[in-house]
């Protein structure tokens, strides 16, 4: 569904992406396992056409992504919801306006259709939307504003869905809630999923596949047992050392 064939990607003199290879499997959730400043937020703003590699090509759904017209650009945006790092919603908006933005965006529909269909997404992350809808982002808990995210992300109704550290500067009870909801939308919307997060057992417990992102290049893909038995000492080291945070290689 999702297609790395040998990616580069270059900032000035530095080689982030050193000749990326990768298959993400549809109606599946992916994890990207690597270190931080590794490039995995890099390699996911590939996959919207936000960055443009150096070399090498990108596919979503046999669709060229690089190189790709506004059109085609725009196709596949609508097809790809992407919850960026920081949630990112406007401040300067309530919940309300923030998840019906792209959907005002993106399609012509009556107040009332749109009010529904704001309804529909806040409720399947789990937040009342009575509560929720006139509240500023200043107003909600980080715990709420990741989810009010999420149903911003799923106002298009995406079939691809990139999730950079939705878990991050979460306490821990609320970073399991997000990763279970992540899994519940799996199954419910039947979504192809992208997952990086530096929670190492928070992302077993969300994915099915996994692949290591180091030096550049994915140097391991495969499922839980693949990685828990991995040979590779650079695979290993990341999966143990997981409780002590995101390592540091340089
Ligand atoms: N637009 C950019 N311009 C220059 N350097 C960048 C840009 N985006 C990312 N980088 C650099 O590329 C490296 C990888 O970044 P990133 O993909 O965000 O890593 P990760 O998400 O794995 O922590 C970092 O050193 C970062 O500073
Ligand atoms: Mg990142």
């Amino acid at each position: 569904m999702i297609v790395f064939k040998d990616v580069h990607k270059r900032f000035g003199d530095r080689e982030i992406l050193r000749g990326v290879n990768l298959e993400i499997p549809a109606h599946e959730t992916t994890a990207i396992f690597g270190v931080s400043g590794g490039g995995k937020s890099t390699i996911i703003k590939h996959i919207v056409g936000l960055l443009q590699p150096t070399s090498g090509d990108i596919f979503v759904d046999g669709v060229k992504v690089n190189g790709a017209d506004e059109k085609t650009l725009l196709g596949i945006r609508k097809k790809v919801g992407f919850l960026f790092q920081n949630g990112a919603l406007f401040d300067s908006m309530n919940i309300e306006d923030n998840v019906a933005f792209p959907i005002r965006e993106h399609q012509k529909l009556s107040r009332q259709e749109v009010d529904k269909l704001v309804d529909e997404k806040l409720t399947m992350v789990g937040l009342k939307p009575s509560v929720v809808k006139k509240l500023f982002p200043e107003e909600l808990s980080g715990g709420m504003l990741k989810r009010a995210g999420l149903a911003r992300t799923l106002a298009l109704e995406p079939s691809i869905i990139l999730y950079d550290e939705p878990t991050s500067g979460l306490d821990p009870v609320t970073s399991d809630l997000i990763t279970q909801m992540i899994r519940t939308l799996q199954h419910e919307l039947n979504v192809t999923s992208v997952l990086i997060s530096h929670d190492v057992a928070e992302t077993f417990k969300a994915s099915d596949n996994f692949a290591m992102l180091f030096d550049g290049k994915i140097i391991e893909f495969g499922d839980e047992a693949t990685f828990r038995h991995s040979q590779n000492p650079v695979v290993q080291q990341f999966i143990n050392s997981s409780s002590k945070g995101p390592i540091q290689f340089d």
